[in-house]
């Protein structure tokens, strides 16, 4: 590893079209307590395939890593190896949790420098790091809570994933089918009361998203809890960041949940895509994931609401499937319960068949559903 000169090349000035042009979601990093049984909850229940892997064996004396792959979505799960490092810290502090959503890159340097200069909080300067496959250059900033965003840039690497991890397909379990997820369509973070303005100026600002769309208290309601929501997304469309803040009710909102037993703002859910939610859905029960019900009343009106669809009613109803419709077309969705003990973070599976929009007719529906599962664990 070392740090290479930031003065090397001064970022293309002019080209303020897209200052910070991101490729796509690289990976999405969890710190966790026990990878090594996590990694069997993702392949056995939500069908990802163990690929790569980072540790003692490996030579790595301070964490062991987890590369899960399914369609185009990685997931890093990461274990320290002894208590003092920030990793152990924020288990502490925050349960298993989200630390980094990284973003792949042309070029690391420039997404560095041009995030920073407009205010972002440098985590890591760009960083060449290599292996016999050849070298990536990374950097990283901070971003709400303890979360990060990584740049990855990946031009000059052959290997599997990132140098030091090898092939883990021998630790992998065999033989476990896909569940038909395909790509990360969206991530949501919470932030702490009145924090979602600053949030979203820092997605403008500094990193040069637009918003897409603003959800207030009026929007998403139910007779006991609120939140506010704003969506950013970068200049292709194709990174989408909600953030949403609790505001004023009655009770205590999901948010407000949140933020109490992860300690902080944090990541909130993960939206993946599939291109069959009945199929998708149908396999994740069966091996156990949770989902969220809504009323079947939901489903008396549905086609009044969202006109006509491809799917069988009765098969969305039969697996409390919600649908939602934009001037683009409909959406399918269906959110999780929480993916672990603390009520934090939880999946969203979604299926788009051309709407863009993020099921604002859902909200009501679903925000209710989370109160009923709020009440049971006696946060509501
Ligand atoms: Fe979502």
């Amino acid at each position: 590893m070392d740090t290479l000169a930031t003065e090397k090349k001064a970022a293309s000035a002019g080209n303020s079209a897209d200052f910070l042009p991101l490729k796509n979601w690289d990976h999405i990093e969890f710190y966790c307590g026990n990878a090594k049984q996590s990694a069997f909850y993702y392949q056995y229940a939500m069908g990802f395939k163990l690929t790569a892997y980072s540790g003692l064996e490996t030579g790595n004396r301070e964490r062991a890593s987890y590369l899960l792959e399914q369609g185009k979505i990685k997931f890093v799960l990461t274990t320290p190896y002894h208590p003092d490092n920030f990793i152990s810290d924020h288990i502490k502090q925050h349960g298993d949790g989200v630390r980094d959503i990284a973003l792949e890159v042309d070029d690391a340097e420039s997404a560095f420098n041009e995030t920073v200069k407009r205010g972002a909080v440098p985590v890591m300067e760009p960083t060449k790091i290599e292996d016999e496959s050849g070298f990536i250059i990374r950097s990283a900033i901070k971003t709400y809570g303890d979360t990060l965003h990584s740049f990855i840039q990946r031009n000059n690497y052959k290997g599997l994933f990132l140098p030091g991890f090898v092939d883990a397909s021998a630790k992998a379990v065999q033989g476990i089918k896909d569940a038909g997820l395909r790509s990360v369509d969206h991530m949501v973070g919470n932030v702490e009361l009145g924090k979602m303005n600053f949030w979203v100026k820092f997605y403008g600002e500094t990193m040069g998203f637009s918003q897409l769309l603003s959800f207030d208290d009026k929007d998403i309601s139910t007779e006991y809890t609120a939140l506010m929501s704003k969506v950013m997304q970068n200049g292709t469309g194709k990174i989408k960041f909600p953030i949403n803040e609790p505001a004023a009710g009655k009770k205590k909102s999901q948010i407000d949940e949140y933020l109490e037993f992860y300690h902080g703002a944090g990541v909130q859910h993960i939206a993946m895509n599939t291109t069959n939610i009945v199929e998708t859905v149908s396999e994740l029960k069966r091996r156990g994931v949770e989902f969220l019900r809504v009323p079947t009343t939901y489903y008396k009106e549905l086609e009044a609401r969202v006109g006509k669809i491809d799917e069988d009613i009765d098969e969305l109803a039969k697996h409390g499937i919600l649908v939602d419709r934009d001037d683009d077309g409909y959406l399918l969705q269906l959110f999780s319960k929480p993916i672990e003990d603390r009520p934090t973070v939880f999946f969203e599976i979604i299926q788009r068949k051309g709407a863009k929009s993020f099921g604002k007719g859902n909200f009501k529906a679903l925000f209710e559903a989370i109160e009923r599962e709020q009440e049971i664990r006696g946060t509501l």
